[in-house]
This record gives C-alpha cells, structure tokens and sequence, in this order.
C-alpha cells in the first residue's frame, strides 16, 4: 500500500469543475464567487456577515487590528497550538500572553486565562481545537473581547449553537489540509457590521479615497468555487470523520485506553484525533516503518519559541499525545492498516 499522510484534502469531480468554470470565466481574482462564499459561511454559523480573506493568520491579524489592539496591549492566547496566532499578535506589537490548557480538553484553561488576564488584556484568541469548541461559554463571559479561532471546527457545536457564534469575531482557515479547503485561504465571520467593514477595507488597498496602511489579504474566485463546492460536502465530509473516530474510539475502548474527550455539551469534528500515551516514540516508529503518518499535534508549544516555562498541562500534553490520520478521504483498507499498526503497540 502506498504511504498514508497525515492529512490529504478532499476533492471531487463536482470541485474540479467548479474551479473550471471559474478558469474559463476569464474573471479570476475576488469576485461573485468570493461574495457567494462569504454569504454561505456566515449563515452557516449564524453570523451577520463575513469577509473572506487569504488565511487564517491574515483573518487574525485584521481582527486584532480591528478590535484596536496595538503597541503594549496584551492578548491571551494557549500555548498548544501553532505560531500563527503569535505571528498576528506580534504583527500588531501587542504582547503574547500565554495560557495553559485543559489537560483533558488540549483547549484553553479557563482558570489560567483568569489568573494571565490583567488591565491590558484587549483580547483573548481562542482556538477549538482538533475540531473539540473550547469552554466558549464560559470564555465570553468573562468580558474580554474574544476572537474565536475556528481554523480547526468549521461545524462542531457549543451548546447546540454552532462555533463562531460565539466571539465579537470569529477566523476560519481554507489552508489545504483544513475540514474545508481552498488551497490557502480563511474567513473573518461577525455580527457587528462595523468590524466587518472595517476588515473589509483593510483586506484591499486599491481605490481609497485616503491612503492608511492597507494589506492585500483577498482571496481570489478560483478558490471560493473551490471553497463553496467544500462547504456544500461539509455535512458529509464531517460526518467520514466522525465514522473514523468511532472505530478508532472502539480500538481504545477495548484496550481501556483514553480516547479523546468530548464533554456532553459539544459536538466534536474531529479534525484531529489525538490520543493521549506514553508510547509516543513506539508509535511514531511503527508509523514510519508501516508508512503511516502519525506525528505530534503540535510541532512545538508556543513557550518552547518565547524561552518560557510554568505551563505544566501543555508540556505533558506535548509529550503525551499523537495525532491518527482522520479525514474523509482516507479509505476503509487505509483506517484498517492504521488499526493493524496501533495493535502492535498499543496492546
Ligand atoms: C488554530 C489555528 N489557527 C490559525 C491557523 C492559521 O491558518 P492559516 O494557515 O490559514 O494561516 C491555523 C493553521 O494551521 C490553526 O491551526
């Protein structure tokens, strides 16, 4: 069998002749296609409105620029996750301040967040993640402006209510690999038609009446066809990744072995399926020698970067967890060789 990677999107026939019609348009950059995109995401998450932009870190940084988040304000974000969201902090010469996280969850802790939050916290970035809504609820209550990082949870849910709802603004990822994709690409979604515009006029800077600093952040109409083909699967493309988690919940089961946490409160996607173990380098090895792709869910925690120390659950966490192969188009005879690989391991 041939190597099985951690991640593959997902494309079909109806995809391809989307971005088709779209090259033959002879209209390829921002367009109707983009606009179309923009609409469908924000209903889908029950938001007044949403801006399509080039990534994700690109939704993050014109969010934090949005919300006036500037030199010397404090931004709360979890240490377990990757560097873009430092990379937007800092592009705005805010300050990065880290949190711990929930050891069952791998999402923010929001005990911790309480304790890091102080008179220059602007904002705090939070993440779902591995596809799992952090304690959102919780977190917005709080009262500090949140920007909810939907890049890994386009459809799981938080009370019923889907994410992204839920923060004064939130950011999805279109990056290949992501629950829907456009090769690279992301969305800023938002009730409050102020930030929305204020987003909107940033993302482009040709045909301004004044001239302030501006980004060219525009995702183009090839990628929306792409992306509005996805989003129209995403009921059936979530629902693979969740009938992959159930076998692979069964394995564990029958072992007596964690599988991943999911309070009765929310729906998980499962972007990810991390499993918490001690055998970490015997599973990266079996992978490597059966050709499958395990890897650690996160390259390396945010204070590995900053020379920082006290986040005890996101070392553990670092240490203690793999991530399976989990995405629709992984076949039922590639989910059996992972099953078989495991086996040998985890015993
Ligand atoms: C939680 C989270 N936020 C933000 C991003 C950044 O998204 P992009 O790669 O589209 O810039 C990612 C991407 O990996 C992510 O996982």
């Amino acid at each position: 069998m041939r190597m099985i990677p951690h991640s593959r999107p997902t494309i079909d026939q109806g995809e391809i002749d989307a971005v088709d019609a779209v090259l033959r348009s002879g209209r390829l950059a921002q367009g109707e296609r983009v606009l179309e995109f923009e609409k469908i995401l924000a209903s889908l998450t029950g938001a007044g409105g949403a801006v399509a932009v080039s990534s994700g870190t690109a939704g993050l940084h014109l969010s934090l620029l949005a919300l006036g988040v500037g030199e010397g304000d404090e931004v709360v974000i979890p240490g377990f996750v990757c560097p873009a969201l430092l990379n937007a902090i800092l592009y705005v010469r805010a300050l990065p301040v880290l949190a711990d996280i929930d050891r069952e969850t791998f999402n923010i802790d929001v005990r911790d967040l309480k304790r890091r939050r102080t008179e220059k916290t602007k904002a705090v970035i939070v993440p779902h993640m591995f596809g799992l809504p952090a304690d959102i609820g919780e977190i917005v209550a709080l009262g500090v402006p949140v920007i909810e990082d939907c890049a890994q949870a386009l459809g799981s849910r938080y009370e019923g209510l889907p994410i992204g709802s839920f923060g004064v603004l939130s950011v999805f990822s279109f990056y290949a690999t992501k629950v829907i994709c456009t090769g690279e690409g992301g969305m800023v979604a938002a009730n409050d038609r102020h930030l929305l515009e204020k987003i909107r006029d940033l993302r482009d800077y040709d045909e301004k009446d004044d001239h302030r600093l501006r980004y060219n952040y525009k995702l183009t109409d090839l990628q929306a066809a792409l992306g509005l083909a996805q989003i129209r699967r995403l009921p059936v493309l979530i629902e693979r990744r969740r009938a992959i988690a159930r076998q692979y919940d069964a394995f564990l089961r029958e072992r007596r072995l964690p599988a991943p946490a999911c309070p009765p409160d929310r729906e998980h996607i499962y972007y990810r399926y991390v499993i918490r173990t001690k055998q970490v380098a015997g599973l990266l090895a079996a992978g490597e020698e059966a050709g499958i792709a395990y890897r650690r869910p996160v390259f390396k925690p945010l204070q590995h970067y900053l020379g920082m120390t006290g986040y005890p659950r996101t070392e553990k966490a670092f240490i203690e967890t793999v991530s399976l192969p989990i995405y629709p188009s992984l076949s039922d005879a590639e989910v059996e060789a992972i099953l078989h690989s495991l086996r040998s391991v985890l015993k």
